[in-house]
C-alpha cells in the first residue's frame, strides 16, 4: 500500500484499515518519507515558549512506523539539516547495507541529499530509528521516533500506549542548552537532562479507566538517562524486552528499568478507584527521584475487575543459540572518570590517559578508543554459527550495550544464569558487572558493537563484529 492511500484511508476510520485485506495478509509494501529538519515545538506547556528542536518531518518524536511482520518497508530519508546524517534502525534484522552507520555501511547523506532504505520486517514487537551520525547532539535535540511491528496474535488488552520517553538539557528559557561534545558529559554518565518528557511533551496527567488493561510500550530515547518507572500500587507485568516476547514476570520492586535506546512492553490493569490518582515516579537513581505524572481514573469504571492472567506473546521468530561447544570472547569496556585504564590504543598508537583525553577519548574496548565508524573488526563470525560473549564491563558506569544486526539472548551476570534468557539488542551492564550473551551470527556484515550512550561511543567505547559470509 502506498502511503498516501494510506493516508487517506487512514481519514476513513480504522476499521477499514483493520479490515482491509492486503493489511490483514502483511507482505504488503509500505512507504515513508522521514525529512530530517528543524522544528518548533511546545514541549513543557502551551503557555510557555516553544522550544528549537531537530525532528523528523519537524516532530519529536518522529511519526510512527507501524507495519504488520512481513511487510516490506521503503524509507525515504530527505536530509534538510545543514549537516550530514544517516538512519539506524534499532533491533531490526535489516541487511547490512541498510544499517544506516556512516563511514562502515554508507556514506553520510549530505545536506540536501535523499537516501532510500528498503528492508523486510522479519519481527513483530516495539524499536526504534535514531541517525548514526554525530549521535550525542542530533539524537539530543531531538532526531527518533518509534517503530511498532504489530504481533502476529496480539493479547487481549482494551487499549495500547507508546510511550517515547527522553530527557532534554534546556535552558531557563526552556531552549536546548548548546554545551554539546563536553568531556565532562563524555567521562561521566552521558549527556543527563533537566526536563522528562513523554512523546516529546511534559506530561501531566494520563487518563485511566477503572477495570482496563493496557499494554504500554516504552522505549527510552535519552541519551544517558536510565528510567525505572514505578506505577505506584500497580503492578505492570513485562511482555517483552527490546521487542521480543519474554515469559511474562512482574520485576522485582515493581519498578520497570529502561536503560538507554531499550524497550520494555508492559501490561498493567487499572486496579485503582474511580477518581483516584496515582503518581507514576522515576526512582532509577534514588537522589534523583521525581514524579513523572499522574494515572488519573475517569469517574465511571470500564469494569469491575480484569481477573484473567496476561497472555503471553508468541514467541520471537530468532533461532535459539546451541551453546554446545560454543566459542566465548571476553569484550572488556573500560575507561571513564574513577576508572582504572591508564592507557587506549588509538589510530594504532598507544596513548596514555591523558594523551587519549586530550584527543577527546575517554574509553576503550578491549584497549582500543574508537575514532569514527570504521575500524578494524574486533572480532570475525562465521555465518550461521553460535558465539558466547562476555561484556565485562570494568568501570564505574552503567552502560548500555547494543549490537546491532542480531539480537542475543542473556545468559547469566556475574555468573548467575538470568532468569528466562530474554532476548534483547542492548543489555544495560552495571558498574564492574559481567553479563554473559548468546548469540546466532546469521546477519552477513560489519555491525557496530557500541554504548548507546553517545558520548561513550563516540568517545571510544565502540567496537565492530563482522560476520562474515559462509
Ligand atoms: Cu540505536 Cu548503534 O544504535
Ligand atoms: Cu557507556
Amino acid at each position: 500500500m502506498k502511503r498516501r492511500t494510506l493516508l487517506k484511508a487512514a481519514t476513513l476510520g480504522s476499521t477499514i484499515l483493520r479490515l482491509s485485506p492486503l493489511a490483514a495478509a502483511g507482505r504488503s509494501s509500505r512507504e515513508f518519507q522521514l525529512v530530517a529538519k528543524p522544528g518548533r515545538q511546545q514541549l513543557i506547556s502551551d503557555a510557555g515558549p516553544a522550544t528549537s528542536i531537530w525532528g523528523y518531518n519537524g516532530t519529536n518524536p518522529g511519526p510512527l512506523l507501524r507495519f504488520k511482520r512481513g511487510d516490506r518497508a521503503r524509507i525515504t530519508l530527505d536530509n534538510q539539516l545543514a549537516e550530514p546524517t544517516t538512519v539506524h534502525w534499532h533491533g531490526l534484522r535489516v541487511p547490512n547495507a541498510m544499517d544506516g552507520v556512516p563511514g562502515l555501511t554508507q556514506p553520510p547523506v549530505a545536506p540536501g541529499e535523499q537516501f532510500v532504505y528498503e528492508f523486510e520486517l522479519r519481527n513483530s514487537g516495539t524499536y526504534w530509528y535514531h541517525p548514526h551520525y554525530r549521535s550525542s547532539e542530533q539524537l539530543g535535540r531531538g532526531l527518533y521516533g518509534a517503530i511498532v511491528v504489530e504481533d502476529d496474535e496480539p493479547p487481549t488488552v482494551d487499549r495500547e500506549l507508546l510511550w517515547v520517553l527522553d530527557d532534554w538539557r534546556l535552558t531557563g528559557e526552556g531552549q536546548i542548552q548548546e554545551d554539546f561534545g563536553r568531556m565532562h558529559d563524555a567521562s561521566h554518565a552521558g549527556r543527563l537532562g533537566n526536563t522528562a518528557t513523554i512523546n516529546g511533551r511534559v506530561p501531566e496527567l494520563v487518563p485511566v479507566q477503572a477495570g482496563e488493561r493496557i499494554r504500554l510500550r516504552l522505549l527510552n530515547a535519552a541519551n544517558g538517562w536510565i528510567y525505572g518507572l514505578d506505577f505506584k500500587d500497580h503492578r505492570p507485568v513485562v511482555v517483552a524486552l527490546d521487542g521480543h516476547a519474554t515469559k511474562p514476570y512482574e520485576p522485582t520492586n515493581g519498578m520497570v528499568v529502561i536503560g538507554p535506546a531499550m524497550r520494555v512492553d508492559v501490561i498493567i490493569d487499572m486496579t485503582g478507584k474511580p477518581g483516584e490518582r496515582f503518581e507514576i515516579t522515576d526512582r532509577f537513581h534514588p537522589r534523583m527521584t521525581y514524579k513523572l505524572a499522574d494515572l488519573d481514573y475517569a469517574p465511571k469504571p470500564l469494569r469491575e475487575a480484569v481477573e484473567k492472567p496476561v497472555e503471553r506473546l508468541s514467541a520471537p521468530h530468532l533461532k535459539d543459540p546451541d551453546l554446545h561447544g560454543t566459542e566465548v570472547f571476553d569484550i572488556s569496556f573500560a575507561g571513564g572518570a574513577m576508572g582504572r585504564m591508564t592507557g587506549a590504543l588509538l589510530d594504532g598508537k598507544q596513548l596514555g590517559i591523558r594523551e587519549l583525553v586530550g584527543a577527546g577519548k575517554a574509553w576503550a574496548v578491549n584497549g582500543v578508543a574508537a575514532n569514527g565508524h570504521a575500524m578494524e573488526p574486533l572480532l570475525r563470525l562465521k555465518h550461521g554459527k553460535t558465539y558466547r560473549l562476555r561484556f565485562v564491563n570494568d568501570t564505574a558506569f552503567y552502560h548500555p550495550i547494543h549490537l546491532h544486526g542480531q539480537p542475543f539472548r542473556i545468559l547469566s551476570r556475574n555468573g548467575n544464569a538470568e532468569p528466562n534468557r530474554p532476548w534483547r539488542d542492548t543489555v544495560l551492564t552495571a558498574p564492574r558487572e559481567t553479563v554473559e550473551v548468546a548469540l546466532v551470527a546469521d546477519n552477513p556484515g560489519k555491525w557496530m558493537l557500541h554504548c548507546h550512550i553517545p558520548e561513550h561511543q563516540e568517545s571510544g567505547m565502540m567496537a565492530v563484529v563482522e560476520v562474515e559470509n559462509a
